[in-house]
Parts: C-alpha cells; sequence; structure tokens
C-alpha cells in the first residue's frame, strides 16, 4: 500500500489500514513534517526573546460536540484533548467594530444578519429536499430578503459571516452546499469552536494519531519525498519522485490538495479519465491568508477576541482582525493578526511584505485614530497560492453543481484512491473533512484485501463514479447515493435500491 502525503487524510488513512493489521504501507511526503495545513511558524518574540509559535495554516477545531447531549464528537476535538492541546473558545460574540472614522457600533447588524441565518437555513433546506436546482449563496441571500445593496457595514457583517468561513464570495459560492456544510458541523457536532493556542503547534494532535501505529523515525513514513508522476490500472499502483526513486503498490490513496491536482504538480499515467478531469476542474481550492502583526505594546482593547473593520470603499479589505494578546490565547504576546480572503489574498500575494504592511497599518490607524499606533516589530503572511504542495488553503463548493460531480472527485480510478478535505461532501473545508475521508479510504481499501469488510457504515471496495453506478451521464437523477458512502442527510427515500458494491 502506499499513501500520498503524510496530512491529516494520509496520516489517518494509513492509521484505518493499521487498525485493520494492514501493516506493509510507505507514506510519502513532500515536506520534512507530519501536518500537511496544519502547519506553525515561529513567530516574534516574548519577554525573554523567545519566539512564540503561530498557525499560518488550520487554527480551529470547529464544532466541537457535546458530551451531555451523547451526540456524536468531532475526532479532532477527541485527539486534542488525548494530547492536552491548549486551546479557547472562540467566542464570535466577542467583537467590536470600526469604520474609517474609528470605533462606529454597528453589532445590531450582526444580530440582523443571525436573524436571517435561519431563513437561509431553511430556504437552503427546502431546495435540498425537494430536489430543486441549487443557486448561489448570494441569489440564496436575495430570496431571503438580505439585499445589503452599497452599505459599508453590511458588507463588512455578510463578509465575516461568509467569505471569513469559505474563503470566497457569496457569489462564487453554493447556497445548498455551503449551508448543509455549516450544519453537518455546527448543528451535528456544537456550535462551540475552540482555537489552538498550543505552542507545540496545532499539529501535536495528528502527530499524536501517529505515534500510535508508527515507531520514532518510522522507515515507512519517507520525507522530502516529492511526488512527481503516477501510473495507476486495475492490478496496481506506480509512484515516481523527483528524486528518480519509485514506489510499487497493490493500491496507493492520494490525498494531495485540491489545488495540487489543478497545477498538473503530478502526471497521471493514463490520463484520469474526463469525468474525473471534470469534477478537478469544477471545485474550486481557495485561499485564506492570515497576516501576523507583533507590536511592543497592546493598544486595542485585551477584553475582545475580534474587530471588524468596514471600509468605505472595497468589501473584505482588512475586515477581521483578532487578537492573540487576550486572555486565554497569548495574553501579553501584543500579536494582533487580519484575514483577507479570495482576491484581496491574491493581490497581497503578489506583493512585498513592505507594501503590505504599509497598506494594513493604514487600516490599523483608521480604525484607533486616538492612539499613535507603533509601527510592528514583527511581521509576516503565508503565500498560499504559490505553496507548491498544497496551491491553495481548502476548498469550496461552487455555486450551480451537483453531489454526483462531487463523488466523481473522490471516486477511485482502477486501484489509485482520492481522500482528503475536498472529497467529504459533508465536511469539505475542514480538518474534520480529512480525518473522515483519510478513514474512509483507508478501510475500503482495507475491505478488497482483507476477506472481512469491516467499514459497514459506508461499504467496502471501489467508490463508484456516478457514471459507472449508473450507467448513464444524465444527472438529472439525483439521490441514488446508496452505498457511495455519502451522509445519510444527502440519501432521499426514492425508493430505489441500488446494489452497494461491497
Ligand atoms: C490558512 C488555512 C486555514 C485553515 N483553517 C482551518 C481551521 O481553522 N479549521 C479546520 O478544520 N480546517 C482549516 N483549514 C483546512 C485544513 O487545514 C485542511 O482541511 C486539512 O488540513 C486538509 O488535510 P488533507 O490531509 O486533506 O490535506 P493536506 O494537509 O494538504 O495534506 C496533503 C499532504 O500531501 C503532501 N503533498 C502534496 N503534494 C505532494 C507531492 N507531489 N508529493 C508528496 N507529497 C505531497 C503535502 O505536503 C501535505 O502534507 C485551514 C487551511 C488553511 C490553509
Ligand atoms: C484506529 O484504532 C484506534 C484504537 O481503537 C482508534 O482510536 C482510531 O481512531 C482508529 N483510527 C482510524 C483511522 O480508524
Ligand atoms: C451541551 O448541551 C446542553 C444541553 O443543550 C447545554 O446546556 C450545554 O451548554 C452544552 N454544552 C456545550 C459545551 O455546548
Ligand atoms: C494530559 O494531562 C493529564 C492530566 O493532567 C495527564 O494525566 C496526561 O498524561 C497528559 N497527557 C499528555 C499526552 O500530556
Ligand atoms: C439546516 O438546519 C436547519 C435547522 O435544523 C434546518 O431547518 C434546515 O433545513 C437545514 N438546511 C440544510 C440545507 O440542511
Ligand atoms: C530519530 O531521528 C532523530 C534525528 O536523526 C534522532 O535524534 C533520534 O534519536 C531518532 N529516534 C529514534 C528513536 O531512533
Ligand atoms: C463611518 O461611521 C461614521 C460615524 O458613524 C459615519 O458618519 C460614516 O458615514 C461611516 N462611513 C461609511 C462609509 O458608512
Ligand atoms: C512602543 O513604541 C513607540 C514608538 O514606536 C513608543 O512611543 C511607545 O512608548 C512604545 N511602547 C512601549 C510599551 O514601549
Ligand atoms: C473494483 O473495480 C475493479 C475495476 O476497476 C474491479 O476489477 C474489481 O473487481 C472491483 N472490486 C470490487 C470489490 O467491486
Amino acid at each position: 500500500m502506499a499513501v500520498i502525503g503524510a496530512g491529516v487524510a494520509g496520516i489517518t488513512a494509513a492509521q484505518a489500514l493499521a487498525n485493520q493489521s494492514i501493516t506493509d504501507f510507505v507514506i510519502v511526503e513532500y515536506n520534512d513534517v507530519i501536518g500537511g495545513r496544519m502547519r506553525n511558524t515561529k513567530f516574534g518574540s516574548d519577554s525573554d526573546g523567545n519566539p512564540y509559535v503561530v498557525e499560518l495554516g488550520a487554527n480551529w477545531i470547529s464544532g466541537l460536540g457535546n458530551d451531555t447531549l451523547d451526540g456524536p464528537e468531532n475526532p479532532v476535538w477527541t485527539f486534542s484533548k488525548q494530547v492536552n492541546l491548549s486551546s479557547a473558545n472562540s467566542d464570535a460574540s466577542s467583537i467590536v467594530t470600526y469604520n474609517e472614522t474609528g470605533a462606529v457600533d454597528y453589532t445590531d447588524i450582526l444580530d440582523e444578519f443571525e436573524e436571517y441565518w435561519a431563513i437561509f437555513e431553511q430556504n437552503a433546506g427546502t431546495i435540498l429536499t425537494e430536489n430543486l436546482q441549487d443557486r448561489s449563496f448570494r441569489a440564496g441571500l436575495w430570496q431571503s430578503g438580505w439585499r445589503p445593496k452599497g452599505d459599508a457595514a453590511r458588507k463588512a457583517v455578510e463578509w465575516w459571516m461568509w467569505d471569513w468561513e469559505t474563503a470566497q464570495t457569496p457569489e462564487e459560492s453554493s447556497f445548498v452546499y455551503g449551508i448543509t456544510g455549516y450544519n453537518l458541523t455546527y448543528y451535528a457536532f456544537s456550535e462551540l469552536s475552540y482555537f489552538s493556542v498550543d505552542q507545540r503547534g496545532f499539529n501535536t494532535w495528528i502527530k499524536g494519531e501517529a505515534a500510535k501505529f508508527l515507531e520514532a523515525n518510522d522507515t515507512r513514513l519517507h520525507f522530502n519525498t516529492v511526488v512527481t508522476d503516477i501510473e495507476y490500472s486495475d492490478s496496481g499502483v506506480k509512484i515516481t519522485n523527483e528524486d528518480g526513486s519509485c514506489v510499487e503498490a497493490d493500491y496507493a490513496i492520494n490525498t494531495v490538495s485540491l489545488g495540487v491536482l489543478q497545477n498538473d504538480a503530478i502526471a497521471f499515467e493514463p490520463e484520469l479519465p474526463d469525468w474525473k478531469q471534470d469534477s478537478i476542474a469544477t471545485f474550486t481550492m481557495a485561499t485564506y491568508t492570515k497576516m501576523f502583526f507583533q507590536f511592543n505594546e497592546t493598544f486595542w482593547p485585551t477584553d475582545k477576541q475580534f474587530f471588524l473593520y468596514a471600509d468605505p470603499t472595497t468589501r473584505g479589505y482588512y475586515t477581521v482582525w483578532q487578537s492573540l494578546s487576550t486572555e486565554g490565547f497569548l495574553p501579553g504576546s501584543n500579536i494582533l493578526f487580519a484575514t483577507l480572503v479570495d482576491e484581496q489574498s491574491y493581490r497581497v500575494e503578489a506583493q512585498d511584505d513592505e507594501t503590505t504592511k504599509a497598506e494594513a497599518m493604514v487600516v490599523l490607524r483608521q480604525m484607533f485614530p486616538d492612539i499613535d499606533v507603533p509601527e510592528p516589530i514583527a511581521f509576516t503572511y503565508p503565500r498560499w497560492t504559490s505553496t507548491p504542495w498544497s496551491y491553495g488553503s481548502y476548498s469550496n463548493w461552487p455555486t450551480g453543481t451537483t453531489l454526483e460531480m462531487h463523488q466523481n472527485l473522490r471516486a477511485n480510478v482502477g486501484r489509485l484512491y482520492f481522500a482528503g478535505e475536498a472529497t467529504s461532501a459533508e465536511y469539505f473545508g475542514f480538518l474534520h473533512g480529512a480525518w473522515f475521508e483519510g478513514r474512509e479510504a483507508g478501510e475500503r481499501i482495507a475491505g478488497m484485501v482483507t476477506t472481512e469488510c469491516r467499514n459497514v457504515e459506508s461499504g467496502c471496495g471501489n467508490y463508484t463514479s456516478y457514471e459507472v453506478l449508473h450507467g448513464t451521464t444524465d444527472f438529472s437523477e439525483v439521490n441514488a447515493f446508496n452505498g457511495m458512502g455519502v451522509s445519510p442527510l444527502f440519501v432521499a427515500d426514492t425508493g430505489d435500491e441500488e446494489e452497494s458494491d461491497a
């Protein structure tokens, strides 16, 4: 067995194999560390001159689950507790609002948008259950009565409630699957999210999982190994690396990001079938940029977590600022960070640090006009769009596509399987999406090579592309997902009993 990538999906896939006594696997990984897009850096310094550790990638355990309700728990939370991960309750109501004249209270608009959210949910639910055509989140908002027009504060609120999470605009995003994703994470688990401030790094939890089945310096884990070619067939998979080395395996699980697939970083032999290429082209790899600033003092309110800025002209321009210098986080760190996404991310990725820092400081000085805002003593931001082992931050579900197209992103080609955040219909964009998909792919392969199928929940063996399952490319007949490993939420009772491929 071969697993490409030692991020959450790759480590979890290998663990699922190990759990079913399949131990003859190798994991090949571009970088020299486990965790993939859960990645940190040293930044600034504390009063002793030691650097802080901040997260450039994933930071939140989104939707924890609730012990007292006996419902499902987010696996990321389960494993984070096992390593005593240091994290803080991320409280969206701990917020101050600003515009270009300084602090201006428009929290009433936040409340207004929250009230609309209940309408969005119901309308998206109706479209889902009645099998109506999906539309953009913007169209969904409009039909639900939310019409911000040119109002800067309304645009900032909308950005904070939507773009800040999905990393794309309402115009670019699916209404139905956006809301469904929100429901499945924040209602099925819980509305609580925790933010990692662990100075060992957020990836400590997946390292903890890896240590349960890998030895220290395990020879099955190959770091600094860049896959360039994958040859696949119904009898096996051959992986060739940049250094000329290769791995031949009975089965392989490819966990590279959708961005890596879209950027042709890996050549496939034979070329991926049209249905697979269509799905790779259709889903979106979005970019989410955290921009870190350390100052010599904390000049912003220390009792608040979030600062929302409504730029008078440009939607998404330094809209959300977040303090790490707050109780429960890294108090006394004097660290503040801003988040940009999508076009604003692409823009700042193309310019140098000094230019970006200068424009961000103009915004901060508008937000705090009565304070002599000092220059930062440390400043950094990652450029996810051009990072060659990721090419973007995480996936988003675009307007106007279907579950069938999404299943094609996930389906195996011969003995080559695909897993990762983007292949999750329920939890795309999230760490737990990568975890569930990694487990699923590992269990499916285990189901092929052992006599007993132990993945009863979603079936064993091949994933089936929609065309193969139905012998048709007619996408009008939705909802026949039995045996496809998709959440029961998506499986309407059509009385159409599909053969499971177990
Ligand atoms: C800025 C940012 C913020 C985020 N915030 C959150 C958050 O708060 N909460 C949350 O739940 N999720 C968040 N996410 C999403 C989360 O990080 C991802 O969903 C998750 O880490 C994806 O895991 P994965 O295993 O699917 O992919 P990856 O982590 O990308 O793992 C794939 C692995 O494959 C390796 N690889 C790539 N190409 C090759 C190659 N050619 N050869 C060999 N190896 C290769 C990569 O190095 C990588 O280690 C965020 C992501 C980013 C970038
Ligand atoms: C493997 O088994 C361990 C122990 O039962 C469990 O904690 C872990 O979640 C399993 N991993 C997967 C990917 O199924
Ligand atoms: C769990 O659910 C109970 C009952 O609804 C609620 O009282 C409690 O606040 C919840 N706890 C968390 C941590 O969300
Ligand atoms: C986590 O904390 C508990 C209680 O303090 C301790 O028993 C346990 O060993 C710790 N685990 C790790 C991995 O640090
Ligand atoms: C989301 O959850 C709400 C509240 O439970 C429900 O009314 C709505 O139908 C759900 N929407 C979708 C798209 O799942
Ligand atoms: C693993 O490798 C590191 C670096 O080469 C070394 O310091 C460490 O002792 C090794 N650990 C084991 C258990 O072999
Ligand atoms: C910013 O707030 C001030 C004070 O309330 C207000 O006069 C101004 O119109 C606001 N700016 C915009 C662009 O709405
Ligand atoms: C921070 O630096 C500014 C000058 O840039 C200075 O005026 C201020 O006193 C400094 N604050 C502290 C706490 O040292
Ligand atoms: C999976 O698909 C392959 C063809 O790609 C086929 O040879 C194999 O028999 C299938 N396995 C199962 C269990 O359906």
